[in-house]
C-alpha cells in the first residue's frame, strides 16, 4: 500500500552541504516528498522529539546534537513508506550499514548518522504530527 513516513536529514548532512545529495537518495529509492522544510530546532522540541529515548545514555547528547544546526523534516510518500526508507537509511551505525544506504555512503557516526526515519507507521504518525500541519503535506 501507498503510506507516509517521516525523515529528517540531521545537522551532520545539511552542514556538509548534502540535503540534495540525501533527498536524491530517498527519491531514487521510490520516495516523493511530499512535505519539507528546514528548521532549527528548539531544545524543547528536540527533547519531546526524542522523548523515548530519554532514560538512554546518549539523550543529552543526541538533543545537542540535534540542536547543533538546521534540520530538514520531511514526509515522504510510497509503497511501504516506513520500510523503503528504513533500507535506504541503512543500520543506525553507518559502520555496520549496507553499501548504497546513506548512512554508509554519508553518515559520519552512530550520533552524527545524517538521517533519521519512523520505525513503524504508527510512529509515522506521531512524528509527521509532530512536525507537519495537515495543509503544509500536499500529496
Ligand atoms: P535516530 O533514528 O534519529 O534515533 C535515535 C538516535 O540516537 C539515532 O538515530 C542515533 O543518531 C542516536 N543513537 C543511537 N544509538 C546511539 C549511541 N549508542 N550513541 C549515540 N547516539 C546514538
Amino acid at each position: 500500500a501507498t503510506t507516509r513516513t517521516f525523515s529528517i536529514i540531521k545537522p551532520d548532512a545539511t552542514r556538509r552541504n548534502l540535503t540534495g545529495a540525501v533527498t536524491r537518495m530517498l527519491e531514487e529509492a521510490g520516495l516523493r516528498v511530499v512535505a519539507s522544510k528546514r528548521i532549527h530546532m528548539t531544545k524543547d522540541q528536540a527533547e519531546g522529539f526524542y522523548a523515548v529515548h530519554k532514560e538512554r545514555p546518549f539523550f543529552n547528547d543526541l538533543v545537542s546534537f540535534m540542536i547543533s544546526g538546521p534540520v530538514v523534516v520531511q514526509v515522504l510518500e510510497g509503497e511501504d513508506a516506513v520500510k523503503r526508507n528504513r533500507d535506504i537509511m541503512g543500520a543506525t551505525n553507518p559502520e555496520n550499514a549496507e553499501p548504497g544506504t546513506i548512512r554508509k555512503e554519508l553518515a559520519e557516526s552512530i550520533e552524527a548518522n545524517s538521517v533519521h526515519g519512523s520505525d513503524s507507521d504508527e510512529n509515522a504518525k506521531i512524528e509527521i504530527d509532530y512536525f507537519f500541519k495537515p495543509e503544509e503535506i500536499v500529496g
